[in-house]
This record gives structure tokens, sequence and C-alpha cells, in this order.
């Protein structure tokens, strides 16, 4: 990338308020826009970068990516967390290549110095032999920490602006579905316990972003999926986040609710459980009784609605599971699967909704391929650049801002994908720099 790139984002995203949002083709294609959109965007923003319950030992690592930046997470002896760089001190090695693991001690395998698990160097090799390093030598005093590195309720983010937000404010009126979507527990806790399902798609990462709370495209997108569940009934029970033994009723279900664009990019749209007094009084009545005492009326029913969201730039919540995008170049992206388990509840609720979730997410799934089929035919479509703008009106004319500054639309608006492009632009807008 030619260090004098720089865009204006006037160029790339257009809002007239109340009536016009359109978003320019280069914004997922051109090349010199994603490179500064790691800087501007992954190393200016709060990146997720996993769950506390991942890491539950001394020597407990998790390796990310953030940007382009691999970092590495990590608990010492005391039971702290630490994120550094994944990169030796002496001559730049990765430290660790895989996913997650646990390790005694971080010894780097190419001339072998070794660091504690706080990040500390504890030994230098043959750092006294002959030719080895003389008496005024400044040893590193260990690896590179990540600027900022922060977690609500047990979900990690870190940062790679000092200067950021604290992660609470960052987080906004999404701290509000995190805490509904956790408060699922009689503890308040979720474990992540199984390993991620990966998929690559072909297709710019803000693809993902715009989808997974994309209310608007499932009836259209997953058009064989509902004729199936029309056909042969909803069998998912309490499970399923995608409701309706009929067409039309599965049109009804979806289009309740709210959809949001929230400041800092997040977005989520939103839909009221549509009985819960069939919870309370169902197999699982025990657990959702218990909640209702806990939390009332007002908080039950936020834990008992259907939620998907998204937290800028590359982190969801949707159904059971914790989603992870991560870009490659500006036509690939990697997507990261984490179900969790409902830390107190019964055994078969956690089972049945890990079953409902194989029925739409994965490789075997009907809804994830439809979905990255969608992203690589959006991907083709842009390759015809001579069409200028994507269309992003939709809702908002009826989307209203609230004293918070987020917007709340109705159940098909586009507000969750205009929070997007609007923090996009906001972001891109820094000169080049501070870059
Ligand atoms: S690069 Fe790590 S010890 Fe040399
Ligand atoms: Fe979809």
């Amino acid at each position: 990338m030619s260090r004098e790139f720089d865009i204006d984002p006037d160029d790339y995203v257009r809002e007239k308020p109340g009536h016009q949002f359109l978003v320019r083709t280069e914004a997922y294609t051109d090349a010199d826009v994603f490179e500064l959109e790691m800087r501007r965007i992954f190393e200016r923003t709060w990146i997720y970068v996993g769950h506390e319950s991942e890491l539950p030992d001394a020597g407990s690592f998790k390796t990310a990516q953030v940007g382009r930046q691999p970092i590495i997470v990590l608990r010492d002896k005391q039971g702290g967390l630490g994120a550094f760089f994944n990169r030796c001190v002496h001559r730049g090695a990765a430290l660790l290549r895989e996913a997650e693991g646990t390790v005694q001690e971080l010894r780097c395998p190419y001339h072998g110095w070794v660091f504690d698990l706080s990040g500390k160097t504890r030994l230098v090799s043959e750092r006294n032999d002959p030719g080895g390093y003389g008496p005024g030598f400044e040893q590193p005093e260990g690896l590179v920490p990540v600027p900022r590195l922060e977690s609500y309720r047990g979900l990690l983010f870190v940062s790679m602006d000092p200067q950021i937000v604290p992660l609470e404010r960052y987080l906004g009126l999404m701290k509000e579905v995190i805490d509904a979507k956790l408060d699922l527990s009689p503890t308040g806790r979720i474990v992540v316990a199984s390993k991620p399902y990966v998929a690559r798609y072909q297709g710019n990462w803000k693809l993902q972003t715009e989808n997974i709370v994309d209310a608007y495209h499932f009836m259209h997108t997953h058009g064989a999926f509902v004729k199936l569940q029309a056909k042969f009934g909803d069998t998912t029970g309490d499970f399923g986040v995608h409701k309706g033994r009929s067409t039309r009723e599965m049109r009804e279900q979806r289009f309740r609710g709210a959809t949001w664009s929230c400041l800092y990019g997040h977005g989520y749209a939103q839909v009221p459980a549509a009985d819960t007094d069939a919870l309370l009084d169902g197999e699982f009545g025990g657990l959702y009784r218990a909640l209702h005492a806990q939390h009332g009326d007002e908080g039950f029913a936020r834990i008992a609605s259907k939620v998907t969201s998204t937290v800028f730039p590359s982190m969801g919540m949707i159904h059971q599971q914790i989603r992870v995008w991560r870009p490659i170049s500006p036509e690939e992206t990697e997507v990261l699967i984490y179900p969790y388990e409902i830390e107190g509840a019964p055994e078969a609720f956690n089972a049945g909704m890990l079953r409902s979730q194989e029925r739409f997410y994965g490789p075997s799934g009907f809804g994830m391929t439809d979905d990255t089929e969608i992203f690589a035919r959006v991907t083709q479509g842009l390759r015809a650049d001579h069409v200028k703008w994507l269309v992003f009106d939709r809702g908002m004319d009826t989307d209203e801002q609230t004293a918070s500054g987020d917007f709340r639309g109705l159940p098909s608006s586009e507000a969750p994908q205009r929070a997007l492009w609007r923090e996009w632009s906001r972001l891109m807008r820094r000169s080049a720099s501070e870059a």
C-alpha cells in the first residue's frame, strides 16, 4: 500500500438523513481500501478474541488475528489474562501457531529464548557463550503487550489503540443484548466448550457484518428452508430461531420487534418471544420460572426474545453461538462459529440448542450455505463496477433516533446495516498521518 493512499469517505458513503443512503462499490472491492480498513478499523476498534471459559488454567492460550496483527491471549500463574503480539522479541518468529492450547512457558522455536506466562523474558539461550551477548546488552524485558485487553462478562476484547474508549462504553446498547443472552443462565455465565466450526467464503468481510443482522433477506435467501419447514413442520421446539409452521407464520414471526443501528457501528434485530407463558409451562419451565423470578416480567421478556446481533466490526451473537469473522483479502473472509452452553441449564436444553443450530449452520445446515452462496454472488456482481452504488435506504423514513444517538427501526429496516456504514465512514475519515 502506498503511504500516501487516502480516501474521502464522502465518496464512499452518502447519507441524506431520512431518505437516502448509498455505499460505493469500491468499499467492498478495492485493495487499497482494504489495507486502510486494517489500520483504521481493525487496529482502532475493540476486537473480540475469545471467552474466558476457553482459558481455564495457567498457561491456557488462544491465538487471534487483529487486522494484520497476530496476537496471543494467555492466562498467567496468578490467574490473570494478558494479550501479547505473537512475535518473539529476538528476530520475530511467531511463538504459537495453534489456535489454542496450554503451555508451561513460551519457548521460541528459532533460537530457544524462553518467556514466562506473564510474557517476561526468562532465558536468552547461550547468552554468555563466546560470541554471545556482552555486558552492554539491553535484554528485551519480554513480549510486547497489546495496548488494551478488557472483558465484558467473560467476553474478551483487545484493542491496538491505547486511547480507545473503555469497552463498556464502546459496547453501548449491545451490553443489553449480551446481558439478555448471558442471563439465560441462572449463574449469568456461558461456557464455550467446543472447538469452532471454521469456514471461508468468497466475499468481503462486511458482507457478513451486514448479513448476520439482516431480517429482510431471510424469506428470500433461505426460500428452500422456508418451504421445507412449511412442509415438514417446525421441529425445533423452544430452541428454534426460525419459528413458524407455515410460510405465513414464519413471515409473521420474523417481522415483529425492532431493528437497531447503534453507536460505534453495532446493530441488532430483536423479535419478542411469541408466547412466554408457553415457555414457563413447557419442558424447561423450571429453568424459565427461576429466570422469571430472578429478573421479573420485563427482564424475562428480554431474555426470552430472539436477538441477532453484531458488535462492530467482526463479532456477532446469534442463536446460541458467538461468531467471529476475519478479513483475509477484499474477496475472502474466514468465519469461526463457536456454539456455547448455558451454565446451569439442563443438559437436554443445551443439547437441544446445539441440534437446532446444526440444522441451520455449519456444512450440513440448511441456512449458512445459502448465505455464503449469496456472498459469492454479490462478489461476482460487484465486479461490474461500472455500476457505482449499492442502496441502503430501506426503513430510513421510519427509523427513529433515540436520545442516546442510536436509531430504532421497524423489523425489516436496514438500520443495522447503516450502523456499520456510519461507523466505517467515521473511522475511515481519519487522516493518513494517523493511520
Ligand atoms: S527469533 Fe525467537 S529466539 Fe530467535
Ligand atoms: Fe441468512
